[in-house]
């Protein structure tokens, strides 16, 4: 892959925590499973490859260049109210899905798994559209900060309690392009 543009290459002011090739790896990993994982379904062209506005659209863009397998992609806009940091629980739904999912596999892509709220909403509101199958696939994880059980099918890393940002993973809508994924230095 060509390098970065100088600015986002350096991890200064951030720490980083996990590299870009380091993720690179992990998405190759996590698309060869779904390749073996979905490849009698996707024939019917029934899977649906659902990601979460804006954190997801990093990781699912490499993912699913990983998925050997035909595959419709959707994506649903989700925002918490309150603290850019602190999920607060109370989620809407910002933007819809463009078809329905009923009589369908959909494999929900998150960027993170923090307090679990937003996806345990996700995956509820998901569920009364009669989808065939959901499954959970979350670049991240931070299991010090879980309100609620989640179960996640497909995960990338797990992490420590840091806010981090990069690879689609945002603070108040900057560095999501950074390539890999660090914290802010002293944080
Ligand atoms: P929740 O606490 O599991 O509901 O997390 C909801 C959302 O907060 C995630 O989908 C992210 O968009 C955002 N979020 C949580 N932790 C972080 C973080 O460390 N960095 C950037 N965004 C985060
Ligand atoms: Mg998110």
């Amino acid at each position: 892959m060509a390098d970065a543009p100088a600015w986002n290459r350096h991890p200064d002011p951030f720490v980083e925590l996990i590299s870009a090739d380091a993720i690179a790896r992990r998405v190759n990993e996590l698309g060869a499973q779904l390749t073996a994982d979905y490849r009698d379904l996707a024939a019917s062209g029934d899977v649906v490859v659902l990601g979460v506005l804006k954190g997801s659209v990093v990781f699912m863009s490499d993912l699913v260049r990983r998925v050997g397998l035909p595959v419709y992609l959707d994506f649903i806009g989700i925002s918490s109210y309150g603290d850019a940091t602190v999920s607060s629980g109370v989620v809407q739904i910002t933007q819809d899905l463009t078809r329905p999912i009923d009589g369908r596999h959909v494999i929900v892509v998150e960027d993170i798994v923090d307090t679990g709220h937003t996806v345990h909403y996700l995956l509820e509101n998901l569920a009364t559209r009669r989808p065939t199958s959901i499954k959970l696939c979350s670049l991240l994880h931070k299991p010090e900060r879980a309100e609620r059980t989640i179960h996640i099918d497909y995960l990338g890393f797990t992490i420590a309690n840091k806010f981090v940002v990069g690879y689609g993973l945002d603070i108040a809508q900057q560095y999501r392009n950074l390539p890999f994924i660090g914290y802010v230095k002293g944080s």
